[in-house]
């Protein structure tokens, strides 16, 4: 079993034209100097659709691209809808599905993250599955039972042997500063690969988990240092290319 490490920046409804310019310009400059250490290390940039159709138009080996949300609708009459296979079409190889920002702010259940996943695999797209609790669900006792059903709903409709990603992102964590310990990371993810190995016998050990919710230069490390952390889901500090690159060489040194 190898996992490779991901560093994915997700640059959510960030950043504007000529801020994401330079920002596209570093990381990729940072990767490029970075090259020869990577060989197990994937660097990934999920930005905002406009920005996919102009960094998908010249391909740089080293980062690649995913997007933030796809439609399952077919192709067709879905006015605001991008489906996977356009997505692909302009070079995007990854989806986020379920991130909680859609979950709480646009309605998405676990229904629907199980379709996308679906849609997401049917036309080459690698697929995130984004799980994590509130604060009130943690602090009720629930982290387990919440985290559970989101996997195993999110995942219903895939096959053990597809490959997939899981990202746990605790709500509580992600965009407030407050990273979750260690111990809470270490605990959830040895949960997390438990139950994926109760339900996907197969291919539970090829399942990289991500970390995702604060992460920054100075705490990546000691995260992606935990055996079951195969990489980190990074928001804020995506958006400036010291920060994401320091996070880079946090996954490299954790190798
Ligand atoms: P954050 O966001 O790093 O700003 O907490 C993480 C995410 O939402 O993926």
């Amino acid at each position: 079993m190898s996992r490779p490490t991901i560093i994915a920046g997700n640059w959510k409804h960030n950043p504007d034209r000529s801020t994401g310019e330079s920002l596209w310009r570093e990381v990729v400059d940072g990767v490029e100097k970075r090259k020869s250490q990577l060989e197990k290390v994937r660097v990934l940039v999920i930005p905002p659709l406009p920005w996919l159709g102009l960094l998908g138009s010249t391909p740089v080996s080293q980062v690649e691209l995913g997007v933030q949300h796809i439609s399952d609708c077919p192709e067709g009459a879905f006015t605001g809808e991008v489906g996977p296979a356009l997505a692909h079409q302009f070079g995007a190889r990854w989806c986020l599905v379920g991130h909680s920002e859609r979950r709480t702010l646009f309605g998405e259940s676990d229904a629907h993250v199980a379709k996308r996943m679906r849609a997401a695999l049917d036309h080459d797209l690698k697929p995130a599955l984004c799980i994590g609790e509130t604060l009130e669900e943690r602090e009720a006792g629930l982290t387990q039972e919440v985290v559970a059903r989101q996997l195993e709903e999110g995942a219903s409709l895939c096959q053990e042997t597809e490959s997939i990603v899981v990202a746990y992102e605790p709500v509580w964590a992600i965009g407030t500063g407050v990273t979750a310990a260690v111990e809470q990371v270490e605990e959830v993810h040895g949960f997390l690969r438990e139950t994926l190995r109760e339900k996907w016998r197969e291919g539970a050990d090829e399942i990289p988990l991500l970390y995702g919710g604060s992460v920054k230069a100075d705490n990546a490390g000691d995260l992606l240092g935990l055996d079951d952390v195969d990489g980190a889901l990074v928001g804020g500090a995506s958006l400036n290319a010291a920060s994401f690159l320091g996070i880079v060489d946090a996954g490299i040194f954790a190798l």
